[in-house]
């Protein structure tokens, strides 16, 4: 319960609902991941580059295509953390667009705006960002033309009701990508990726104190969904349809839905 109270003032619920309505546990939970991504915050984006060796801008730069965003079009970014994939919608849109950015970390958000202010591209203004939730998402229905989130949905709770507001908040017509790790179900894989995060993601975390914190990677992705979990979750969740693309030898997926 203390827990759950020291987490209570570092977020913003535009809508002003009561916070903690449900079970216990679950909360708790997502109050253990906001703690967690505050932490890692001021060395996130420095991490991401090591150890992906730079192919998460590719990813991004995929997921951002993926969701069908156009010039001059209204777009959100779920689970934004330092902006990488606004950004990139961002130059997309162009300046007549317009991108709002959520996440739940003050401190990843922190990273993200100073990021908008060091960063000259006129097109960047039109980016705002949201202290929110990503599975009570503070927008009327139907507001968005394009909709992404990355890294972000296998770190929630209640991965159908993020993708409920994901839709709702969608135009009729409109997609959402949702990039992320790919939860195999090739053994060999599995193996692979396992083995990166003990050999390499959690030995490079360590030399920035972090170890604790990227091991959680691991079961995260074990506890993810299949694509072919994934495209039913969207389907249940208000999605008319939904495909899953694996990427980069099977290590990560994207999933596409039509709203
Ligand atoms: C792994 S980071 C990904 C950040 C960014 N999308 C990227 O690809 O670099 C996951 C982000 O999701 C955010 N997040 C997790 N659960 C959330 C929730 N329920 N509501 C809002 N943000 C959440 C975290 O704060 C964190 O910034």
């Amino acid at each position: 319960m203390a827990t759950l109270q020291l987490n209570l003032p570092s977020i913003t619920w535009p809508r002003n609902r009561p916070v903690f309505r449900s079970i216990l546990r679950p909360v708790q939970c997502a109050a253990e991941r906001q703690e967690l991504f505050n932490r890692i915050a001021p060395v996130y984006d420095k991490l991401n580059d090591l150890l992906s060796l730079g192919l998460h801008r590719v990813w991004k730069r995929m997921a951002v295509s993926w969701s069908g965003a156009k010039e001059g079009d209204t777009v959100l970014d779920v689970c934004c953390g330092s902006g990488d994939l606004a950004f990139l919608l961002s130059e997309r849109v162009g300046v007549k667009g317009k991108v709002i950015a959520l996440d739940f970390s003050r401190e990843q958000l922190q990273v993200a705006k100073s990021r908008q202010r060091e960063r000259l591209k006129e097109c960047y203004k039109n980016i705002e960002w949201v202290e929110g939730n990503a599975v009570d998402l503070p927008f009327p229905s139907s507001s968005f033309d394009a909709a992404t989130i990355g890294y972000g949905l296998r770190n929630i709770v209640d991965r159908g009701k993020c993708l409920m507001e994901m839709s709702r908040v969608l135009k009729p017509g409109s997609k959402v990508s949702v990039l992320d790790f790919n939860k195999n179900t090739h053994p060999l894989t599995t193996s692979i990726q396992e083995w990166l995060v003990d050999n390499v993601v959690v030995p490079v975390a360590s030399g920035y104190d972090l170890a604790t914190e990227y091991q959680y990677l691991k079961n995260s992705i074990r506890e993810y969904l299949t694509g072919d979990e994934l495209e039913k979750l969207a389907l249940e969740s208000g999605f008319s349809a939904a495909e899953h693309f694996e990427i980069s030898f099977g290590l990560m997926g994207n999933l596409v839905a039509t709203r």
